[in-house]
């Protein structure tokens, strides 16, 4: 099976768009979403309803539980909270009833192998797991959950490590790549073979700055969509 996995699309209908369009021009037979649907872009009701209509399995990421669940003081007075806000406003209740519904993990099961999906790490979307860590703690967390691929999204980098017969990899970000090069990031993975392409699938993040600039939002965001760098990785 061929699946196609991205995450971090963080409100940016153009690059999920784009990025669906290539993964099925590649034949993928299923997309899985990693989290962060909506944050700091000026789409999140657009990209919900995308992947409503395509019927996308997702999980949550950190900023789809910061909108979803409104807990006081949970970020500091700042563009992470107006973001936070801003987007929170946008959403209907069945949209936020949505967020609200995604789970933590997702599974997979390929005859023998047995995929695993989180954000950031098993049990904490908030904490990216270190996939340069030593191989051994990475063996060892493929081993704890009888998992032969663990995917991870929320660092906004596209990374893969195999490790003995496994491999941890993260998609990076479709809607907000911080790999230094334009377009979305997307991965291929061949579940049979555990081959992983990445992708970087060109899009014109034109329309998202323009939205941007007229949407609200802080300012800082229409520049960091235009550059792809971030004071602070969320
Ligand atoms: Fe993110």
């Amino acid at each position: 099976m061929r699946l196609g996995v991205l995450s971090d699309i963080h409100a940016n209908l153009p690059a999920l768009e784009a990025a669906l369009e290539a993964l099925r021009r590649e034949g993928v037979d299923e997309v899985l979403l990693l989290g962060d649907l909506v944050g700091y872009g000026p789409h999140p009701r657009e990209v919900i309803h995308r992947v409503w209509k395509e019927g996308l399995p997702a999980i949550a990421g950190a900023w789809d539980l910061r909108v979803a669940y409104p807990l006081p003081g949970a970020l500091p007075e700042g563009v992470g909270r107006a973001t936070l806000e801003w987007t929170r406003a946008q959403l209907s209740e069945r949209e936020l009833a949505y967020l609200r519904s995604l789970r933590l993990s997702h599974r997979l099961v390929f005859g023998e192998r047995r995929l695993l999906a989180f954000h950031g790490s098993p049990g904490n979307p908030e904490e990216p797991l270190d996939l340069l860590a030593p191989a051994r703690g990475l063996w060892e967390l493929l081993s704890r959950y009888r998992a032969q691929v663990l995917l991870l999204g929320g660092r906004h980098l596209p990374l893969a490590r195999r490790v003995g017969a496994g491999l941890l990899a993260d998609p990076g970000s479709a809607g907000l790549s911080l790999s230094g090069e334009p377009g979305a990031d997307a991965l291929l993975l061949d579940t049979e073979t555990l081959e992983a392409r990445f992708l970087k699938v060109p899009y014109d993040p034109g329309p998202v700055i323009r939205d941007l600039e007229a949407s609200g939002l802080p300012p800082v965001l229409a520049q960091v969509y235009r550059t792809g760098r971030f004071p602070k990785q969320g």
